[in-house]
């Protein structure tokens, strides 16, 4: 390791009991690190058995996959800590510590991972070979993931996005792209707006400004059953799959319990901290102080999958029975409604919360209501409006 680099990144020689330094560096140069074949293949294999039937399509038949991407919604979920043990440790340490109640991670939410699958499955148009995608530097739809809550500099409701590969991801296969050298924007952004952005706002007119000029782009591939932890402030976008599969990633998030701090009296900042004051060359950044409330909201796209549900657990409900197996084989959250083990799935996923003041993502809605010229500096407590376009997808 250099000094240099030593210098620029003071947690590289940290001692850490499940990061590797291979894992710190790449997370603090580059905003993300892979941790290979770390998903329990119990849940993947089973999860992914009834994928066709919930999206309504032949697996075999191109002609009845009738849309580019699916977003499902989550029908099974299980802890974290068992779903992937070793990458949950990893993760734990990226964050400063666990879900104890002295502990960093908030244990309420995003702490059970589950099937709400995202699937890339391109197109007829993409496949051919004289299909020219574009260069990621131009094309729209890049953002960081934020849909229920109001985004402050400190915020840590996202600490970390996750891509959790149900299938390989080979190149030109739709894997997510990164804006590695957007990060810094992002993050001066929200240092400059401490007015904060209410969810749904136009990212590509604000945190997501200069993606026009970013240099530093990495398109990701795994191998089916790996983990890719990137940083909640990496700019993301989709890419087209070219290889017209099914590429199947879920995309749940690391949420702590309080906000970031960021100005640490003993320097003892997580890996999460350290890279965003890192990504805009400061050491400490002393009283910042959101200038309104913090808010949580139900999460806005979710109305889009949740809306899915019910015909999807009638859809597996039959494919069971043709096979001679009782409903209640299926084991969907959604089967069981009303009983507390709903209750608890709810809140779990924040579907529990109000509703937020621009209402839900509805079906078939492509389009981000944006700030349509409002400065937050002059109407800090005005509620968003207009329509700007982005796409909200991995
Ligand atoms: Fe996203």
């Amino acid at each position: 390791m250099s000094g240099a680099l030593e210098a620029l990144y003071p947690d590289l020689n940290k001692h850490y009991q499940h990061l590797t330094q291979a894992d710190v560096s790449h997370f603090l140069q580059h905003g993300w690190f892979v941790i290979p074949n770390s998903m329990n293949r119990k849940y993947l294999d089973r999860w992914m058995e009834d994928l066709w039937v919930r999206m309504d399509m032949d697996s075999e038949d191109k002609s009845t996959w009738r849309t580019e991407y699916q977003h499902l919604p989550r029908h099974r979920e299980v802890p974290a800590a068992e779903f992937c043990p070793e990458a949950w440790q990893k993760i734990v340490e990226v964050c400063g510590g666990g879900i104890r109640t002295e502990d960093r991670i908030d244990a309420s939410r995003e702490t059970w991972y589950g099937d709400a699958f995202i699937v890339n499955l391109g197109t007829d148009e993409k496949a051919k070979a004289d299909y020219q995608s574009p260069h990621p530097s131009q094309r729209d739809g890049w953002h960081i993931d934020d849909d229920f809550f109001r985004l402050f500099l400190d915020s840590s409701q996202v600490s970390l996005t996750l891509l959790h590969c149900y299938t390989d991801i080979p190149e030109k296969g739709g894997g997510t792209w990164l804006a590695e050298d957007g990060m810094s924007y992002v993050n001066q952004y929200l240092y400059d707006h401490r007015e904060g952005f209410d969810p749904p706002f136009p990212f590509m007119e604000t945190v997501c400004g200069n993606i026009r000029e970013c240099k530093q782009f990495a398109q990701l591939t795994a191998k089916k059953g790996d983990i890719i932890v990137t940083h909640g402030r990496i700019p993301h976008a989709v890419s087209d799959n070219l290889l017209h599969f099914a590429r199947v990633i879920a995309n749940p998030h690391i949420a702590l319990k309080e906000p970031f701090n960021l100005d640490r009296a003993d320097g003892n900042y997580s890996l999460v901290e350290q890279a965003i004051l890192n990504s805009i060359g400061r050491t400490s950044i002393p009283n910042f102080t959101p200038l309104r409330d913090r808010m949580t909201w139900y999460p806005r796209n979710q109305g889009t999958k949740r809306n899915k549900a019910d015909a999807e657990v009638a859809r597996m409900e039959a494919a069971a029975v043709a096979k001679g197996l009782p409903k209640e084989s299926v084991n969907s959250f959604y089967q069981r409604k009303g009983t507390k083990d709903w209750e608890e799935f709810e809140r779990r996923n924040g579907f529990d919360k109000e509703k937020p003041p621009s209402g839900e993502r509805i079906e078939g809605e492509n389009k981000m209501r944006g700030l349509n010229g409002v400065s937050w500096s002059q109407k800090p407590s005005a509620p968003l409006a207009a329509t700007t376009s982005a796409v909200v997808a991995m």
